[in-house]
Parts: C-alpha cells; structure tokens; sequence
C-alpha cells in the first residue's frame, strides 16, 4: 500500500469515527490485521488506530454549543447562588472535581452512591461536601437539555465557576467527559488521593501517577488559599508530631496556640478552621489569592502536608515565586486545572451521561 492511499484511508476512516463503537472498532482492527501482512498495512493500523484514540479522547470547549447552548449561565448562575447561601461552598465543589478526576479521572465517580465506594473512603467521608449542591444544579440542567450533559462535565464547569465567584483565575473549561461505570474501593481511592498525612514523595508521586508535576502540586495546593480544614486532618501536628512528644516544631508558635485551644486533645475531631489563615480581611475564607504561599513561608499553614512543599528545593522553588507573584500563580493555577481536568476522561463512546449523577443509568 503506498503512503497516499494510506493518508486517504485514514482519513476516510477518521471521518466515520463517530459512528463505530468500540467493539465495532475493534472488529473492524481484527479484519484488518488477518488481511494485512505488509509493513504498510501495520503501519495503516497503527496510525488508524492512534489517531482514533486521538480523536476520541479530545476534549473541546464548544462541546454542548448545539445540544445545550445555555449550560455555561446555566452553571455559572447556580454556583453564585450556592456560594450566596453559604461561603464556604465554593471550596467544597472545587475539591469535588480534584478528588473525582484523581481516582479513576474525571468520570464523576466521585457522586456515585455506591456503598464501599468512592465517596465512603476515608479521605472523602466527613470531609468532601457538595452533593446536594451538584444534584440541584444536574436537575436545573437536566431540565434545559435532557440526557445531555455528563456530571463529569458538570463538576469541572463548577470548579472553575467556584473559583471565580472567590475572586480567582477564569479558564476555558473544555468539555465532552462521559461519566464512568464503576466507583473504585476503599482502598484503591485512599491509595489515589493525597492526604494530609503523606510525605511530600508521597503526593508527588499521587501526581505523577496521573500526569501532573511538582509545578503542579504547588500550584494546585493553591486551592487551600479557600475553605476549611477539619481538626482531624490537623490535630497530629499539636500535641505528639511523630512520635516525637512535641508539637511539630515547623509550626508558628501562636497559630500552635490557637490551633490547640480549637481543637484539644480527645476534643471534637470535626470542628473547623480557616485553611489560609490571617488571610486578607481575617475571617474572610473566600478570597482567592497566593496569601496561602505567605502562609507557608511564615510557617502558618494548617496542615503538614501544605508545610512540607517547604522541605524540597523541587517544590519550594514554586512557594518563593507564587509568593513574589500573585499573577503568575492565578496562571498557573488555571493551566494546571485545565490539565487535571484532562485525566483520563471517558469520551467518545466510553462511559454515559447519567440522568441521575448518585447512579448508573
Ligand atoms: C497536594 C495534596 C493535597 C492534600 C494532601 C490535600 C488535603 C486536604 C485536606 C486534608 C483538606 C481538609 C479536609 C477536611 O478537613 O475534611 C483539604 C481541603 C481542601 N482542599 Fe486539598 N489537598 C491537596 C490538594 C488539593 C487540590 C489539588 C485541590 C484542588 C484543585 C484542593 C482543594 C481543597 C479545598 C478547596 C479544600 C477546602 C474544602 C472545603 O472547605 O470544603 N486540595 N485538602
């Protein structure tokens, strides 16, 4: 087969690419590999092929322009209200599309009701919030366009929606996530998500596993320059940090004090505090901007993990310049949501558009 026919012929397949399903692309693959047995005709396979997951796995900013042209104000004005009614909502549905995108990518995973699942991990129980809030916002959209828009979607057009109603960076959100089958276990979430508790190894390497750098650690624990902290999620630094019968010796001493009258040892684990703390207008928890990073450098952030990006020249490179620069960490910042939004979203069609986002259709 010569190279023009081979160009032609992927082109003609890619553009039929939206009417195969998978199982239909794969027989097709298999035909093709028992007819083939020239160097060209793998090469054609294996182009073909490539290019289709290419395509398949493209997301785009105009995704719902004709199936739901609304959907943007749509999300913008429930969000607003959501955040009118209570703060601190704005930091909770941003985690929401952090800890969905990092387990299993961004599939809306996260919503499932499953019991043993996702939502019921260790790292999301008592602690991730927002449900309510996005099924308000799914029935809202539902009713403008039904059966069209994924709650995958739904949760990173939130995400940056909660950003900018706290004064933060605006991104093109891009669209067209299907939202998955399957909530991951216990285990396998806690094991996915980074928590307060890890070395700084450890939650570059969650990082890693999905894509993102240590650019990106620092720039996206930004996020805590908004929203609360539980004391459990603290209390380790107060009293006995690791064994050692001291309080975590990195901690300012009046953020210490402050800290263990909050949260006194057999005191009540759910009680909360500002995770950028002494932040501008004091009390206020909504002001999106590098504050956090000032934090860290005075050794007042709440917890360790948020600390430690101090105990590595690879992290604490980026502290010093979101520091300096309050513009360069909101650009940061929007580019490194772009690229976890991007995580290994089904697309295509993989996954389905969920009437309901707490089930599978
Ligand atoms: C770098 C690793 C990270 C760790 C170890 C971490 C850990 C935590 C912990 C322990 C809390 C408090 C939870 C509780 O007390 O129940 C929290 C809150 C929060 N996290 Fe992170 N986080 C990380 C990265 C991120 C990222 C990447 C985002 C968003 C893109 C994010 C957004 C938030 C927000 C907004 C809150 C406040 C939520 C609320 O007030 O409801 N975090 N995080």
């Amino acid at each position: 087969m010569c190279i023009e026919t081979l160009t032609v012929r992927t082109e003609i397949a890619l553009s039929f690419r939206v009417f195969l399903s998978f199982d239909q692309l794969c027989e097709a693959i298999e035909v093709s590999m028992t007819m083939s047995n020239s160097f060209y005709g793998y090469s054609f396979i294996l182009t073909f092929f490539m290019l289709l997951l290419h395509a398949w796995s493209q997301l785009t900013p105009n995704f719902y322009d004709k199936t739901c042209p609304n959907l943007q104000n749509i999300v913008r004005n429930e969000v607003q209200k959501a955040f009118n009614k209570e703060n601190r909502m704005a930091a909770s549905l941003l985690r929401l599309h952090f800890h969905d995108c990092f387990v299993n990518g961004c599939d809306g995973s996260v919503l499932l009701d499953v019991s043993g699942g996702e939502k019921f991990a260790l790292s999301n129980r008592n602690s991730v919030r927002g449900f309510e809030v996005v099924d308000s916002i799914k029935s809202t959209v539902e009713r403008a366009c039904p059966g069209v828009v994924s709650c995958a979607d739904i949760l990173a057009l939130v995400a940056r929606d909660s950003v900018v109603v706290t004064r933060g960076p605006s991104w093109t959100v891009l669209l067209g996530r299907r939202d998955g089958f399957v909530s991951i276990s216990l285990n396998g979430t806690d094991a996915a998500l980074p928590s307060a508790f890890d070395t700084l190894d450890a939650i570059i390497d969650k990082f890693k596993r999905v894509g993102l750098d240590e650019k990106d650690v620092v720039s996206l624990s930004g996020s805590h320059t908004i929203g609360l902290a539980r004391c459990a999620a603290f209390s380790n630094r107060l009293f006995n940090f690791e064994n050692t019968g001291s309080p975590d010796s990195t901690m300012d001493p009046y953020l210490l004090y402050q800290l263990r009258k909050l949260c006194p040892e057999k005191g009540d684990q759910n009680k909360t505090t500002l995770l950028d703390q002494y932040t501008e207008g004091r009390g206020c928890i909504n002001i999106f901007d590098n504050h956090y990073f000032q934090n860290l450098l005075d050794g007042e952030s709440v917890l360790s993990s948020d600390q430690a990006l101090l105990s590595s020249s690879k992290t604490s490179y980026w502290v010093q310049i979101y520091n300096d620069d309050n513009d360069r960490f909101l650009d940061d910042f929007a580019d490194a949501m772009i690229r976890m939004g991007n995580i290994s979203p089904p697309s295509g069609s993989r996954g389905q558009i969920r009437k309901n986002c707490r089930r599978v259709n």
